[in-house]
C-alpha cells in the first residue's frame, strides 16, 4: 500500500549517519546559504564552522561557480566518458594535474570520496596485476581511518560502528594501529612529538602477511572524520620508505586535505611525502555538484598502457564520471582558489587560529585540543553512561547560538571555509567558548 505523505513530511527520507527518529522530532533544517553563512528555514544566521561537511572550501554560493553550473545546465547536461568524451572533462583533470603535487599527472573522475576510494583500491590492485604481481592483493588500512562508505573504503576503514553492521566486508584487508595518543601528545599544537615508530607497524604486518601479497596501504594524512588525529612528527615519511621498500603502494586519502585546508594546495604538499595515489573529492567541487579526483602518477597510469590501443585500458568507471555539470563546476571553483589564493590561505590564517583554538584549553571537561592547517578539535572526557553525549550536547548549543560544528563521539572538529576573516574567526570561538563554559551540559 502506498502511503500518500504531506510535502513536508520528514518520515520518508532515511537519513545517513544521523539518528532519524531524534532529528525528525525536532529538527535543524538549511534554507539558504551565502559565503560563510547558513541561514535557516526559520530565518536564523549561522556561521559555517564545518564548511557544510568539510567541502565549501571557498564559501557558498560563490558566483563564478554558481553562473558556471547554470550555463553548463542549459549547455549541456549530460554527456559520457565511456568511449566518448567532452571538452570540459579533460579541461578539468589537466587543470587538476596543474594544481597537484609534482609527478600526479593523470586523473580519475569519481562522484564522490567513496568511489574515490574504491576506485584507488582497485586500480593498486590491477597496477601489481599489470606489473606481473597477481598475488600482490592486500589491501592495508589503519585503524580509526575514515574511507568513506563503499565495501573497500569501509574494510580498510577503521571506525568500529561504520564496519559492525556489515558484515565481514571485503577479504584480505588489515589495518596499522592508529596514532592517536593523548597520554604522550595531548595538547599538542601541530604535529605531535611522539609516535613516529607507530609506522613501522606495516613492517609488522609484512612479516606476518608477506610484502608479495600486499598491494596498498591507505591512510589519510590527517584523519579528520574520526576526530581530527594528526600524524606525528615523521610519521608519514617513515610510513612512505616502509611501503616504498617493499613496493605497496601508498595512497594519501585526501578528501579532506586536499584544496588547501592544511594552507598547501595538498597535504602531500604540507608533509612534503609522496604517496602513489591521491584520492579527493569535497574541495573539487567546492561542495557543490558530486565529484571526486584520483591523482595517479605516471608510472601507475603507464602501467595501464600496455595492451593492444584498441582494448579497455580499466574496466572500472561510473556513468558520471566526468560529468558536464561537475567539470564546470570543478573549473570554476579552480578559478576561485586562484584569483582568491585560497589554496595557501589557510597558512596565512593558521597561527591565529592556532592561538584562538588552544585557549580552550582549560574549559570544563576538555581532555585536549588540537589544530592543523585551519582545523581545530576538542576532546572533551566522556560521561561514563552517555559516551558521545558531551560533545552532542555543545553540537546543539552551538547550533541554537548561531554556529555549525561538527561532532563525532565526544570530539567537536572545526574547520570553516578557507575565506574566513580573523573577526569571524573570534566570532566562532567568542560562541563556542560561551557553549564550552557551561559544564553541565
Ligand atoms: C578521508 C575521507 N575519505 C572518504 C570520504 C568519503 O567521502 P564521501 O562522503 O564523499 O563519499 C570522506 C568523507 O568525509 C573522508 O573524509
Amino acid at each position: 500500500m502506498t502511503v500518500q505523505l504531506k510535502t513536508n513530511d520528514l518520515s520518508a527520507f532515511f537519513m545517513p549517519f544521523s539518528a532519524n527518529r531524534q532529528f525528525k522530532k525536532a529538527p535543524r533544517l538549511l534554507a539558504s546559504a551565502k559565503d560563510m553563512h547558513y541561514y535557516t528555514q526559520d530565518g536564523r544566521k549561522v556561521l559555517d564552522g564545518t564548511s557544510g561537511l568539510w567541502c565549501v572550501n571557498a564559501g557558498h554560493c560563490r558566483p563564478r561557480i554558481v553562473e558556471a553550473i547554470q550555463k553548463q545546465a542549459a549547455e549541456l547536461d549530460f554527456a559520457g566518458t565511456f568511449q566518448m568524451g567532452h571538452p570540459k572533462a579533460f579541461e578539468a583533470a589537466s587543470r587538476l594535474v596543474n594544481i597537484a603535487p609534482k609527478g600526479f599527472d593523470h586523473v580519475f573522475f569519481t562522484n564522490s570520496g567513496s568511489e574515490s576510494v574504491d576506485t584507488a583500491l582497485k586500480i593498486a590492485i590491477a597496477y601489481h596485476r599489470a606489473k606481473g604481481n597477481g598475488t600482490k592483493v592486500r589491501l592495508i588500512g589503519r585503524e580509526r581511518g575514515y574511507h568513506g562508505v563503499n565495501f573497500g573504503g569501509t574494510a580498510v576503514g577503521g571506525i568500529g560502528n561504520n564496519r559492525k553492521q556489515f558484515g565481514a566486508l571485503v577479504s584480505g584487508v588489515d589495518h596499522l594501529r592508529h596514532t592517536h595518543d593523548l597520554a604522550r601528545n595531548a595538547f599538542s599544537k601541530g604535529e605531535p612529538e611522539h609516535g613516529a615508530e607507530l609506522a613501522d607497524d606495516l613492517e609488522r604486518l609484512v612479516a606476518l602477511h608477506d610484502a608479495s601479497t600486499i598491494a596498498a596501504v591507505i591512510v589519510e594524512p590527517v584523519a579528520c572524520s574520526t576526530g581530527v588525529l594528526i600524524p606525528p612528527k615523521g610519521y608519514l615519511k617513515r610510513l612512505a620508505a616502509i611501503a616504498a621498500r617493499h613496493d605497496i603502494l601508498l595512497i594519501f586519502d585526501e578528501v579532506i586535505t586536499g584544496y588547501g585546508r592544511l594552507g598547501t594546495p595538498f597535504g602531500t604538499d604540507f608533509f612534503d611525502v609522496s604517496p602513489d595515489i591521491i584520492t579527493t573529492a569535497k574541495g573539487v567541487t567546492n561542495g557543490t555538484i558530486p565529484m571526486g579526483a584520483v591523482f595517479l602518477k605516471s608510472r601507475i597510469f603507464e602501467a595501464f598502457m600496455t595492451g593492444p590501443e584498441s582494448a579497455i585500458d580499466i574496466f572500472h568507471g561510473y556513468t558520471y564520471s566526468g560529468h558536464p555539470m561537475a567539470a564546470a563546476a570543478c573549473l570554476a571553483t579552480l578559478d576561485t582558489y586562484h584569483e582568491e589564493l585560497l589554496l595557501t590561505r589557510a597558512a596565512k590564517l593558521a597561527p591565529y587560529w592556532e592561538e584562538r583554538v588552544h585557549a580552550l584549553r582549560d574549559l570544563p571537561h576538555v581532555i585536549d585540543v588540537r589544530n592543523i592547517g585551519l582545523i581545530g578539535a576538542v576532546e572533551f572526557a566522556s560521561k561514563p553512561d552517555a559516551p558521545g553525549e558531551r560533545a552532542y550536547n555543545r553540537f546543539i548549543k552551538c547550533f541554537e547560538k548561531g554556529l555549525l560544528v561538527r561532532q563525532t563521539g565526544d570530539i567537536i572538529a572545526l574547520s570553516p571555509p578557507l575565506i574566513i576573516t580573523e573577526q569571524q574567526i573570534d566570532e566562532l570561538f567568542d560562541t563556542f567558548t560561551s557553549v564550552l563554559k557551561d559544564g553541565d551540559l
